[in-house]
């Protein structure tokens, strides 16, 4: 909507030269008179512009993934998985949008420039939490955010209004996530980091100076947050839309060596004994003997543990080359659905007053997968586990559970939970089933990669990783004293583990 003022102006505008119907804004309140007579920019230089937005967010999508899993803080875990899921949207919407200008070929694999391929690799390839946060929203993102605005304020708003759109919602969420990231720069990067970074932070600068070419005066203000405003109007557009530089990007510091994933996922000091898996939730979900009340517990502890599904999946995103854009940007959707589920965990303890990092929550499945399966075969088990879910043992139940508990917010959790989790069945049957002759195939082929993933049980506990301490009878007196009731002793002495039962409450593999 106009604001008042625009509207004004937009009256006044038309009461002297341009004639509108009882003064209503003309031009669809797009923009002004003024301003849709812009020439400055063709469909080839739009094009070409707006192939560099999709890189740089094709980038960042890949950047963040990469470094979901082996990340140990929980808060950028987290916001990483959403920073990829809002590139890869807004990519898809840049990719859409380049279609329709007469650009088939699409050519949006091809590099735009070296120098900000540079870039992106230097800050892919950072060996640090520091210089990745840095880079992430101190550098590239603010460097989006300021070439998106320049695009809007440059291009002809009513002949390429879809494009100024598609620009507008990409703005609004860069914003999001560099008001993420400049806190996330404040609480973890000192003067002394940001002094040892300088250097570094001096060659990502270069590269947004140079992904200019000639028109590098201009690229500055273009691609860098610290431009010169005065200088905007010397800006020889056309120089935005050459694709190819005069100038060789500078030489790489991190980049030397290629990125290596690391796919053994990481947790910082709130998750403690992350191997224990000495409580078996499921058994205790699926005991009919039990309180619904009591079972909210098992079924948070269950949501916040999924912050290892992310992990896992990262490692798929990450190892699989070759698959159509939706691929990734579908993928990517279920990635950050799963990371919101481990936090609506996190909301449920916070809710009933009790600490978490009292629970160890694990990550042996994420690390036993990445270490023991194939991008392929570990996407099968992913699949079989959700599509496990939709039965009678799964979603329902658990939305079930919450509803008869007292507790409303578990309910409306697990409602969500629930159309989450049919939502990834059907991506899953888009991007697994479809390989196989049926879905019965699909499904045992699942079955058969998980019952291959050694769970290592009894190696961890004898190699002294972890105890298997049984954490349930803690957290169930701590939540009872909350609720001010006695426990339920049958409750209070479950003690079954994962030793021989899976989480689909099958048996499990012999421990390596
Ligand atoms: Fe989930
Ligand atoms: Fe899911």
């Amino acid at each position: 909507m106009l604001s008042p003022d625009r509207l004004q102006f937009h009256s006044g505008n038309l009461m002297i030269d341009r004639p509108s119907w009882q003064g209503l804004p003309p031009l669809a309140g797009l923009c002004t008179f003024e301003d849709a007579q812009r020439s400055a920019l063709s469909v080839e230089h739009c094009v070409a512009w707006m192939k560099r937005h999709h890189y740089l967010l094709v980038r960042l999508h890949e950047i963040f993934t990469a470094r979901i899993t082996a990340e140990p803080v929980y808060e950028l875990k987290t916001a990483f998985s959403l920073h990829a899921f809002l590139c890869a949207e807004h990519a898809s919407a840049f990719r859409q949008r380049i279609g329709e200008l007469r650009e088939p070929p699409l050519g949006l694999e091809v590099v735009p420039d070296a120098s900000l391929k540079l870039l992106c690799d230097e800050v892919l390839c950072s060996p640090g939490q520091a210089e990745l946060v840095l880079g992430l929203y101190e550098v590239i993102v603010p460097a989006v955010i300021e070439s998106l605005k320049r695009y809007s304020t440059t291009t002809n708003p009513l002949a390429d209004a879809p494009s100024v759109r598609v620009t507008r919602f990409c703005l609004l969420e860069m914003d999001d996530i560099v008001a993420f990231g400049r806190r996330a720069v404040e609480c973890l990067i000192d003067p002394t980091t940001r002094e040892r970074l300088a250097t570094w932070r001096k060659l990502l600068d270069e590269c947004l100076l140079r992904a200019g070419g000639s028109g590098k005066l201009v690229q500055s203000k273009v691609w860098s947050p610290l431009g010169d405003d005065e200088r905007q109007s010397q800006v020889p557009i056309a120089a935005l839309a050459q694709a190819t530089t005069d100038l060789s990007p500078p030489s790489p510091q991190f980049s030397v060596t290629p990125f290596q994933y690391d796919p053994v996922p990481k947790r910082d000091a709130r998750f403690q004994d992350s191997f224990n898996a000495g409580v078996n939730p499921e058994a205790f979900l699926y005991d009919e003997q039990f309180a619904t009340r009591d079972k909210v517990l098992m079924l948070l502890y269950k949501r916040l543990r999924e912050i290892d599904v992310p992990e896992m999946m990262a490692s798929i995103l990450h190892q699989t080359a070759g698959k159509p854009w939706k691929y990734y940007r579908d993928m990517t959707r279920q990635l950050w659905d799963e990371a919101r589920h481990a936090m609506l965990g996190e909301v449920g303890f916070v809710h009933l007053g009790l600490d978490w990092t009292r629970i160890p929550i694990s990550f042996t499945w994420s690390r036993n997968l990445n270490t023991q399966l194939e991008p392929w075969e570990r996407h099968a088990v992913l699949f079989f586990i959700e599509q496990g879910l939709m039965p009678r043992m799964g979603k329902r139940y658990e939305w079930e559970v919450g509803q008869h508990s007292g507790i409303p917010l578990a309910g409306l959790f697990q409602d969500f939970d629930w159309a989450d989790e049919v939502l990834h069945a059907q991506i899953g049957r888009e991007w697994y089933v479809k390989e196989f002759k049926d879905l019965n195939e699909a499904m045992s082929y699942g079955d058969r990669c998980w019952s291959h993933v050694l769970s290592h049980w009894s190696s961890d506990r004898e190699n002294g990783l972890t105890q298997h301490r049984n954490w349930w009878p803690d957290i169930y007196r701590a939540a009872c004293e909350r609720w001010g009731v006695s426990p339920d002793p049958a409750a209070l002495a479950f003690n079954a583990t994962y030793e021989s039962i899976r989480a689909d409450l099958k048996g499990i593999s012999a421990s390596g």
